[in-house]
């Protein structure tokens, strides 16, 4: 995929349509060997920072740290947590968190360091939408959080965000930093910003980019990956349908990190407040590389 924190897409990608591969099921299982080799490669390699984690850094952006807001006392379920950097240092402030992740071998990772770190955190590995049938915690977090390269692996919007509803506590509520679904449409190749992909498709896009978005000479055993494109509508849809109510949605210019090019988004919803939030930001080449500017 080619969205903010997830992976590139090539030249070479297409819509999948029964390649091979024709259930959901299949798309996902296809994924999750592609995360869980790539969890362990970005554990391993530079790029996500895990030395300077352990030595204390905060791995979370300023955008969702003010826009979440205090979190100290809290309850916080992080969904697609990956290798659990961003949990931690959740954790770090002060929330009770459980992160949750598809991905065996990142839920290993995310483990340990919990433990090395002496940083309490639950994971729990699940298929997204198989949340429910895992994680017995009906009604009782504070926050949901999710952020940067998810929803693009995820087929359809609507269960989750029934699961996400169904997780909250009354008056609890929904952050989401995303990339851009305008963004999704260009070939990231593409220096001008031709067209690469339909804005509005239900189907798989097939992706066998090399390496990985954040290790991109990184050797991998499994290279294919499945996405899915979801339109702005698809996402209010999914949250409104929840009984989920809308507390701000703004868009910026800007990326979360310099090196990034996408808009990415960031959808605050709030059970009790009603507001709903969406960030977008511009890409370098637009010259909107830094993640300060336009900051509300
Ligand atoms: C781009 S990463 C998460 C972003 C996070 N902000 C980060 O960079 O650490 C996407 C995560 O979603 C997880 N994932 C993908 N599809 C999933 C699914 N269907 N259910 C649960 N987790 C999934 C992957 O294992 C991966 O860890």
């Amino acid at each position: 995929m080619r969205l903010f924190f997830a992976r590139n897409r090539c030249m070479a990608s297409q819509l999948a349509k029964n390649r091979g591969v024709s259930t959901v099921d299949d798309y996902m299982k296809t994924n999750q060997e592609w995360w869980n080799e790539v969890a362990q490669v970005h554990a391993q390699g530079d790029a996500y920072l895990l030395k300077e984690f352990k030595a204390g850094m905060n791995k979370l952006y300023p955008l969702d740290l003010e826009e979440v807001g205090d979190v100290a006392g809290k309850k916080l379920l992080h969904l697609q947590c990956h290798f659990g950097m961003d949990t931690l240092s959740w954790a770090r402030l002060g929330a009770e968190v459980t992160g949750i992740d598809f991905a065996e071998q990142a839920i290993a990772i995310a483990q340990s360091l919990s433990q090395e770190l002496h940083l309490d955190a639950t994971f729990r590995r699940s298929e997204l939408y198989n949340l429910p049938n895992v994680l017995n915690a009906a009604g009782e977090f504070d926050i949901v959080y999710t952020a940067y390269g998810v929803i693009c692996w995820l087929p359809d919007l609507r269960p989750w965000g029934k699961i996400i509803a169904h997780y909250l506590k009354p008056g609890g509520f929904f952050y989401i930093a995303e990339g851009h679904p305008f963004m999704w449409v260009f070939d990231e190749k593409s220096p001008d910003f031709k067209l690469g992909y339909p804005y509005f498709s239900r189907e798989p896009i097939k992706d066998e980019s090399s390496g990985t978005y954040a290790e991109k000479d990184a050797k991998l055993k499994h290279a294919t990956t499945y996405g899915w494109n979801h339109t702005l509508s698809e996402i209010f849809d999914a949250l409104l349908a929840a009984g989920l109510r809308i507390d701000f949605f703004h868009e910026h210019q800007y990326g979360g990190t310099k090196s990034q090019d996408n808009f990415p988004i960031k959808l605050r919803q709030n059970t009790t407040v009603r507001k709903f939030e969406i960030i977008v930001a511009g890409t370098p080449a637009m010259g909107f590389d830094n993640p300060t500017v336009g900051l509300k």
